[in-house]
């Protein structure tokens, strides 16, 4: 049984994964307009995968016994400054997500809920791949240095990323 509390911060995470999966989406349809479509399958994918992980608390608070409590997703932003700065938005992105769930983390143990705890660990391993990921791509993307050849070459490596579901 969950407590009300850790309850109520698995549905915040929820959301904040949909969030996730929405921003991401958000960026891909600005990658296909400014003519990205590699970058655009990447963050297409991103969505996808931030959709399973809102899922997979989903499953686990109604596992529980408890009540899942969808709320209204924050639109996300629509317009960047070229691919640079989407991708520097990933990292720094991703780094917000680790501290929320290093926060539902200190609660399940504040709580005492091992079985939480436990189940949170996927997150914080999911985190660490997440950063790395993240700070590996936009290191490509900086050493670049904006040049289109270099930017074509890596939106074709980016448009090889393909969705394999996480739940
Ligand atoms: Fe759900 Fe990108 O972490």
């Amino acid at each position: 049984m969950l407590s009300k509390k850790m309850e109520k911060a698995l549905n915040d995470q929820v959301n904040a994964e949909f969030y996730s999966g929405y921003l991401y989406l958000s960026m891909a349809a600005y990658l296909e307009e400014i003519d990205y479509p590699g970058f655009a399958q990447w963050m297409n994918v991103q969505a996808k995968e931030e959709q399973d992980h809102g899922m997979k608390l989903y499953n686990y608070i109604i596992t529980r016994g408890g009540k899942v409590t969808l709320e209204a997703i924050e639109a996300p932003q629509t317009e960047w400054d070229g691919v640079e700065a989407i991708f520097q938005h990933v990292l720094e992105h991703e780094q917000l997500v680790t501290s929320l769930i290093n926060n539902l983390v200190d609660l399940a143990i504040e709580e005492k809920d091992h079985a939480t705890n436990q189940f949170l660990q996927w997150y914080v391993a999911e985190q660490v791949e997440e950063e790395e990921n993240a700070m590996e791509n936009l290191g490509k993307i900086k050493r670049g240095n904006n040049s289109s050849d270099i930017l074509f070459m890596l939106d074709a490596e980016f448009g090889a990323r393909t969705y394999n579901p996480q739940i």
